[in-house]
């Protein structure tokens, strides 16, 4: 049994994937990552943690910082990720992450990262704060990757680019040091198209940067959900046969087809091509199904709030499981680049 077990953890692919402290999750961030992180944990040796180093490109001096750091890892549970399978811990807990980070770097160059979508995305809504960590951003996210060797990453659609731009430094650690050590992991969704959930004021992206009105958050109470979605943006409704969507009424349509029934999906968009269409109906039942779909997660959210010394517990013996797995990594790339103690 003992030696089968063993056997069967050689086999098992890593996977690595985190999410940044800098709000509660909402139904972006569970359609596009941590569904994936529940149904990978069973079958593969998996990393899952809090991104709060990340959190300080955009939010520099967080107000409560541990408060929203313990709210992710409270959603993790709650949404079904299990600390008796997968290694869940908060990324400043294992701070090696910093000098394989700044390890990798070396071989990293400028040019490549000003270019980068997000960068520039960022530059633009934050003119006020082009920080360093922000252009150095996919240089720490491949170091959280590569610190545990991972084969594949969980992530939504959004994250597409920032993996490749891993692989690409994890191809070039290995060619420069002559050694094939790094894995070249992927974007990960099930052989499926990655993920991106938009947003209730018909942005295409869900995100809690934003408008939290947009925002389904898993710990939302049922009267909010309804709030939100009833208030959600649409149209004056289509006046021909056949007419293409809004993006805000095809919105609501992505919405549906990631909580509700494929026939009441189907329902609608019959009504919707023969312009008999009414959208409070359509609101109203996506609303009940994202409450049928967020009530039970809701109210695991509410008992692990006021487990304090559970959720302790959760972060420390996941911090020292990733810290044994990092320790590894670090002095094998210590060794590989040529460090020598003297
Ligand atoms: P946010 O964009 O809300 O700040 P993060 O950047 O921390 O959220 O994202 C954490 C994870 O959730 C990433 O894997 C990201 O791709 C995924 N994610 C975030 N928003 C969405 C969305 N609207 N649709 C699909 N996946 C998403
Ligand atoms: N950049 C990711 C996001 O904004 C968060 C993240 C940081 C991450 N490090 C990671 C995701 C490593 C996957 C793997 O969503």
């Amino acid at each position: 049994m003992y030696i089968c077990r063993l056997k069967n953890i050689c086999t098992m692919d890593t996977v690595v994937s985190g999410i940044r402290p800098t709000g509660l999750l909402h139904l972006g961030n569970y359609f596009g990552a941590l569904r994936n992180f529940i149904k990978m944990q069973d079958e593969n040796d998996c990393y899952f943690f809090i991104a709060d180093y990340h959190s300080l490109t955009t939010h520099p001096t967080p107000t409560d910082l541990q408060t929203n750091v313990r709210n992710v890892l409270i959603d993790y549970i709650a949404a079904g990720l299990n600390p008796e399978k997968a290694t869940i811990y908060v990324q400043s807990d294992v701070p090696e992450v910093c000098e394989l980070s700044l390890l990798l770097s070396m071989n990293v160059y400028v040019g490549e990262l000003q270019r980068v979508a997000s960068f520039k995305e960022k530059v633009r809504r934050q003119p006020q704060n082009v920080n360093a960590g922000l252009l150095n951003y996919p240089v720490l996210m491949a170091a959280d990757i590569l610190l545990h060797r991972a084969d594949k990453v969980p992530v939504g659609k959004d994250q597409e680019q920032h993996l490749e731009m891993t692989r690409d430094f994890a191809q070039r650690f290995n060619h420069i040091y002559k050694h094939e050590y790094f894995k070249l992991p992927v974007a990960y969704n099930f052989g499926n198209e990655l993920v991106k959930i938009p947003g209730l004021d018909g942005s295409t992206k869900m995100s809690k940067s934003d408008n939290e009105n947009s925002c389904i958050y898993l710990a939302d109470t049922p009267e909010v959900v309804r709030k939100k979605v009833m208030k959600a943006v649409s149209d004056s409704g289509p006046t021909e046969p056949g007419q293409p969507k809004s993006q805000a009424v095809e919105n609501l349509f992505q919405l549906m087809k990631a909580v509700s029934a494929p026939d009441a999906l189907q329902f609608f968009e019959d009504q919707y091509q023969n312009c008999s269409i009414r959208y409070g109906d359509m609101k109203k039942q996506l609303a009940s199904d994202m409450i049928a779909f967020i009530q039970p997660i809701h109210e695991r959210i509410m008992e692990l709030r006021s487990q304090n010394d559970y959720i302790s517990k959760v972060a420390k013996i996941g911090a020292e499981k990733a810290r044994a797995s990092a320790d590894k990594t670090i002095r094998e790339v210590r060794e590989i680049i040529g460090f020598k103690t003297l």
